[in-house]
């Protein structure tokens, strides 16, 4: 392995931070990395806000499940998916902005190349870093609390910090049950991957001491049920064209 390659094989997420901060000249240069990532023609659509004020990162510690490692993190960003800049180019520009489901999805999309990015260059800097896709919880108060304009759309926390813990690398499925040639596979080919996954999960779970079950048996629990119903009338708020 490469050393890039070493050092995305060595990402775990870190819910246990110590209290050291992350200073500013580490956040930027991790924001430089992270600005590398593709993105669709260049249009750049998403923004990243951190959020430094004690009250605000406990409240959406609270609204994240709670989560206190939201608050306890050395430094606290929410990604968002950020059509506002296009918008306003738009409007100066003497025209309509026309809102797309494209639009939305690129803006998502390329969040997240960026936060992937973002998250790798604080794992090369020694930080450990969790996403927090708990925001979701509460978008409406999520975005009173951070005072968001029309088109800027959050999609996920990220906790970044000092470790304060040393967690076992958890299994994916195999390369080969993900990667194919031409075509999707059968049901039966892909039901028998599941299986022999859910047999290295199980064992992951308990060498962990966690109580032991399969990954599909956690799948179907998850999508089994709605939830985060109502995401898609709070980004129709926002501007979003879901349609
Ligand atoms: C978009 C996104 C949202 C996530 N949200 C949470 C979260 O709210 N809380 C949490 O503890 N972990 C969260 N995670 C972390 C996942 O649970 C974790 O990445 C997954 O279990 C794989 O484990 P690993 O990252 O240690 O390899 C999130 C991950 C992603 C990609």
């Amino acid at each position: 392995m490469n050393p890039t390659i070493e050092l995305i094989h060595e990402h775990r997420s870190i819910r246990k931070y110590t209290d050291d901060a992350v200073p500013h000249a580490h956040i930027l240069e991790a924001m430089r990395a992270g600005q590398m990532a593709a993105t669709s023609s260049a249009v750049q659509p998403y923004c990243v806000i951190r959020v430094t004020d004690d009250e605000k990162r406990q409240r959406i510690a609270d609204l994240s499940g709670p989560q206190q490692k939201v608050r306890d993190c050395g430094a606290f960003f929410v990604i968002c998916a950020d059509l506002r800049k296009h918008m306003l180019i738009v409007d100066r520009a003497g025209e309509d902005y026309n809102a797309s489901l494209e639009a939305f999805l690129v803006g998502t999309i390329d969040a997240s190349l960026f936060a992937q990015n973002f998250t790798l260059a604080f794992e090369s800097l020694g930080y450990g870093t969790c996403y927090i896709g708990g925001i979701r919880n509460d978008l409406p108060l999520l975005d009173r609390l951070l005072n968001l304009p029309e088109g800027v759309c959050p999609l996920y926390g990220l906790c970044v910090g000092v470790p304060d813990e040393s967690p076992s690398s958890r299994p994916r499925l195999d390369a080969e049950a993900m990667l194919f040639e031409n075509t999707y596979p059968t049901d039966d080919e892909t039901l028998a991957a599941i299986d022999r996954y859910d047999e290295v999960y199980t064992k992951y779970l308990t060498d962990r001491g966690a109580q032991p079950s399969t990954w599909s048996a956690a799948i179907a629990k998850k999508f089994s049920y709605a939830s985060r119903s109502g995401l898609g009338d709070y980004y129709a708020s926002k501007g979003a064209n879901l349609c």
